[in-house]
């Protein structure tokens, strides 16, 4: 998982000859686009990951032969559209080593940090209290948070990283005393691709009586993660990131803990009954999902976690990684280009700056020659601060991508560099 780019780099077939590329890639029919007349080279992962056929095929399923409202009927469709939805919660849990109880769905990462923060956060929290976060989150692991710090009056405290985009083990423990309710904090940075000595983290957040939320929106994808190991009071994630359907995600919190808060929203199926004087509510995981969930969300999700569970996620991480490692070889030969993000230990992220031409161009430019990249601040605005920077050009990684795209994202730089120049 780790790189060196002091170091020289070889590139191994190792975890390249376990992998049928050719047969993944042709799982993903989006793959087969021509973007301006060339072959499209995806490399826009973090933002949102391609759909294999069998995702694809299980949503036109649902709503081709089994679509219903769910839980309360007793017609044939009510009763086998529960059993996938509640048959995705299962597979879900299953791949974070979770209780299918333990599993709230939701609209993705941004919605359970929210959740967590209206809910726990509102009922927990208090004045004085302070809530650690790192300088590489996510806005929506900064903005929930300072909300609630203005309404509540606790203090919002930032973790800071180093030139590498590193936070440090020292620095957190400083950090942590007795008025530390919260600590929230991303598993993989979206925009340096860091990862982030989380395990330590939770350990040392427990000793210090605090509760420890992980933004696992940029890791489940890239790395085996199993919440009950790990001991996360929280775990946060986003489908459409997992190569599952846009609108879906989950949050997955210890029991204990959502068995304390209150519910999220009001409306069906998160009650037991409801008269005028007394609303008795459901039991978890059901009392944080009000109203009629994404069902055809769920389904596709969960065949999305099947599908990466057939490939298995530690082939994935290894293959990802040596692609990750080529690609910052093949770069380390250009002068005009500053990796963005050079910490020990990350994976599948390229976040750069050209010192002659502004991010937002080299998008365009590459566009132009079929290359998908994201350019902007990445929703992450601190860091482009601590870097002095307005914005980084970010090629994310799949397993679907192979070295040949790499090699044409590289190329495609180089002409841009030689066009400014
Ligand atoms: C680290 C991280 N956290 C949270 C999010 C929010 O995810 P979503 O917009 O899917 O809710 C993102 C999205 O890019 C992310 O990268």
């Amino acid at each position: 998982m780790s790189f060196n780019q002091n170091s020289p780099t070889t590139v191994s077939a190792g975890a390249m000859m376990t992998f049928n590329i050719n047969k993944i890639r042709a799982d993903f029919p989006i793959l087969q686009t021509e973007v301006n007349g060339h072959p499209l080279v995806y490399l826009d992962n973090a933002a949102s990951t391609q759909k294999p056929q069998v995702v694809i095929d299980s949503i036109t399923k649902y709503y081709t032969e089994q679509n219903s409202n769910i839980h309360r009927g007793v017609h044939h469709l009510s009763e086998l559209a529960t059993k996938l939805y509640e048959n995705a919660r299962k597979t879900i849990a299953k791949f974070i080593s979770a209780d299918p109880k333990e599993i709230i769905y939701t609209r993705g990462a941004t919605e359970s940090i929210n959740l967590v923060v209206s809910t726990y956060g509102r009922k927990f929290i208090g004045e004085g209290d302070e809530i650690i976060i790192t300088e590489m989150e996510h806005h929506s692991n900064i903005v929930p948070w300072q909300m609630l710090c203005e309404e509540k009056g606790a203090k919002l405290r930032i973790l800071r990283m180093n030139d590498n985009g590193e936070i440090s083990i020292d620095n957190f423990k400083e950090m942590l005393n007795e008025k530390t309710k919260f600590v929230s904090i991303v598993h993989i940075s979206n925009s340096l691709g860091t990862i982030n000595p989380v395990k330590e983290m939770i350990d040392l957040t427990h000793e210090a009586g605090a509760v420890f939320l992980l933004d696992g929106a940029q890791s489940i994808q890239h790395v085996a993660v199993d919440v009950k190991a790990l001991d996360c009071d929280f775990f946060v994630v986003s489908g459409h990131k997992l190569y599952g359907p846009t609108g879906i995600g989950f949050l997955y919190g210890k029991k204990e803990f959502l068995e304390a808060m209150p519910p999220y929203q009001g409306g069906g199926d998160m009650i037991l009954s409801v008269n005028f004087e007394k609303t008795v509510f459901n039991e978890v995981p059901y009392k944080f999902e009000a109203g009629t969930p994404n069902i055809a969300g769920a389904v596709g999700l969960a065949e999305a976690i099947k599908y990466i569970d057939g490939i298995g996620i530690d082939k994935i991480a290894a293959y990802e990684t040596e692609l990750l490692d080529y690609a910052t070889a093949v770069v380390a030969d250009i002068p005009e280009l500053r990796i963005i993000g050079t910490a020990a230990n990350k994976t599948s992220v390229l976040s750069f700056v050209l010192s002659n031409v502004h991010p937002h161009d080299i998008g365009t430019f590459l566009n132009a020659d079929g290359v998908a990249i994201r350019t902007g601040h990445h929703c992450t605005e601190p860091v482009m601060h601590k870097f002095k920077i307005p914005a980084t050009s970010r090629a994310s990684i799949s397993f679907y991508n192979t070295k040949e795209e790499i090699d044409v994202f590289v190329a495609s730089v180089k002409k841009v560099i030689k066009m400014f120049s």
